[in-house]
């Protein structure tokens, strides 16, 4: 099939979360499938690695007016280069994307964000157009890509290339919509009926016209039907009925092995993990941490959706007691002030790193005794994966993407691979952190909880055939393609 990605963020060009790996691998997957991908992402400022040829295409972009009356033509150049497997296509506006941030600063989101995420949205479609070959499926990703969706069904459809193609919205996280108030709303030239009199939620009105919508976990899926998880749109989301579920994410399985990972003091797998001891000295050694005791390791958004407040309400009693904390990660200040005077209370006890580090990370994936995911919600999580990759036992919350991946080892000895607790606490935290380390100090246990997290598959192969599917059905309801198409 052919397929049109739009998105606001992919590794390695650009990125502030997960959604940055999941395009990339996803379209790396459905490439190496056998089918033909283009990722359309803005080229933002200070875009590092470009792929070493780019062609150039010009294309005129429909904005509205603010009279109504008619559109206004932006002038934008389509990059193109081949990636690693898909085809990544920089949409260059530099008034829109030429500027620190993807998204806004330091005062709040970028108040032109319709204009500019339209842009990208629109650019996709012309490209289709002036290129004159149909695509089988538009795949937009979060609100940023709500514009792209909104055109294709409302202004495009009239075009017989764009006629057929099928729309799907992925959702990675439901707590952002992109909120656009009515009058600024003109820029985006949707028709009136779309949003209501006071301005357009994007990923609401995405949810409400694309073909097939999904996001990120079965258990995400089924919670965001809830008032409590579905943030506002848990209404909508249960009239779409089987027009919405959840792919779990996979992860880079070649990027993220201890075997091969160069950020690390020495190599390890499942059939031979002694390297990981010498990961855990060399992590201690550099960072100033006394080893004796077991650590647990965080990386992340520090960010209340992480659950970052249990930590850090739970902390001061697991380092009591005897436990070890190294914390990698930016974001609420409030949050990095209290892990910071934590740190200075514990000296070698509690390191606070607060910054983004891809090396540090790694090394705290491989030399830590535990990963700690305490997630109010999870629309998917990549580091529990990565840390049962990386050996090292992860406690999480049961809620979302964790729920679907991580087992509870006292509640199912046979195939536990992690420890779970349920109420967003800090005392049920505390516990499960504790059963974990109780269960460290059992060497064999913890080596078959170990082996069970190191010897499985989370790669993308599962995943691409699942969105391969889902991109069939959506074919299938526009009448389009056939799945070998
Ligand atoms: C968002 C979600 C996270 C998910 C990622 C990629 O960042 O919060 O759970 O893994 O998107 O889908």
């Amino acid at each position: 099939m052919r397929i049109a990605m739009v998105t606001s963020e992919c590794e390695p060009y650009a990125k502030t979360g997960g959604l940055a790996d999941v395009v990339d691998a996803l379209a790396r997957a459905l490439g190496r499938a056998g089918h033909r991908v283009d990722v359309y992402l803005p080229r933002y400022r200070g875009i590092a690695h470009l792929p070493s040829e780019l062609s150039a295409l010009s294309v005129q972009v429909p904005l509205g007016t603010e009279e109504g009356s008619g559109v206004r033509r932006v002038p934008v150049t389509i990059r193109s280069g081949e990636g690693d497997g898909y085809r990544v296509r920089f949409v260059e506006h530099d008034p829109s994307f030429h500027r620190d941030g993807f998204y806004g600063g330091p005062e709040g989101d970028f108040p032109d964000n319709a204009a500019r995420f339209s842009i990208l949205g629109r650019a996709a479609l012309e490209t289709i157009r002036a290129e004159a070959r149909p695509v089988d499926i538009l795949h937009g990703h979060d609100w940023q890509a709500a514009p792209a969706i909104l055109s294709l069904e409302t202004r495009y459809r009239v075009d017989p290339l764009l006629a057929r193609t099928a729309s799907i919205l992925t959702c990675h996280n439901l707590a952002y919509h992109g909120w656009v108030p009515r009058d600024r709303a003109w820029v985006m030239d949707l028709p009136d009926a779309i949003g209501d009199r006071h301005g357009v939620d994007l990923l609401r009105e995405a949810v409400r016209h694309a073909d097939l919508v999904n996001t990120v976990s079965p258990t995400y899926a089924r919670e965001s039907l809830t008032p409590e998880y579905g943030a506002g749109l848990d209404d909508l989301l249960r009239e779409r009925g089987d027009r919405y579920g959840g792919i779990l994410n996979g992860i880079d399985t070649a990027l993220w092995d201890p075997a091969e990972d160069a950020a690390l003091a020495a190599p390890y797998s499942a059939a031979d993990p002694a390297g990981k001891e010498r990961c855990r000295t060399d992590l201690c050694a550099r960072l100033g941490l006394d080893p004796n005791g077991p650590i647990l390791g965080l990386v992340g958004r520090l960010d209340p959706q992480k659950g970052f407040d249990l930590v850090a309400a739970a902390a001061p009693g697991l380092v009591r007691s005897g436990a070890r904390l190294v914390v990698l990660g930016t974001g609420d200040e409030r949050l990095v002030a209290g892990l910071h005077e934590l740190a200075r209370a514990n000296p070698g006890r509690v390191v606070v790193l607060d910054r983004f580090d891809r090396d540090a990370a790694r090394r705290i994936y491989a030399g830590a005794d535990l990963f700690l995911m305490p997630s109010r919600f999870e629309p998917s999580g990549q580091g529990q994966l990565i840390a049962l990759r990386y050996g090292t036992i992860p406690v999480v919350r049961r809620t979302g993407g964790l729920a679907d991946t991580i087992r509870d080892a006292d509640a199912e000895p046979a195939t536990g691979n992690g420890f779970v607790f349920a109420d967003a606490d800090p005392a049920a935290f505390a516990d499960a952190v504790r059963r974990a380390i109780e269960a460290l100090a059992d060497p064999g246990r913890r080596a078959a909880i170990v082996r069970r997290g190191m010897t499985a598959d989370p790669s993308w192969a599962g995943p691409a055939q699942r969105y391969a599917r889902l991109y069939a059905r959506a074919a299938e309801l526009r009448g389009g393609a056939s799945p070998a198409g």
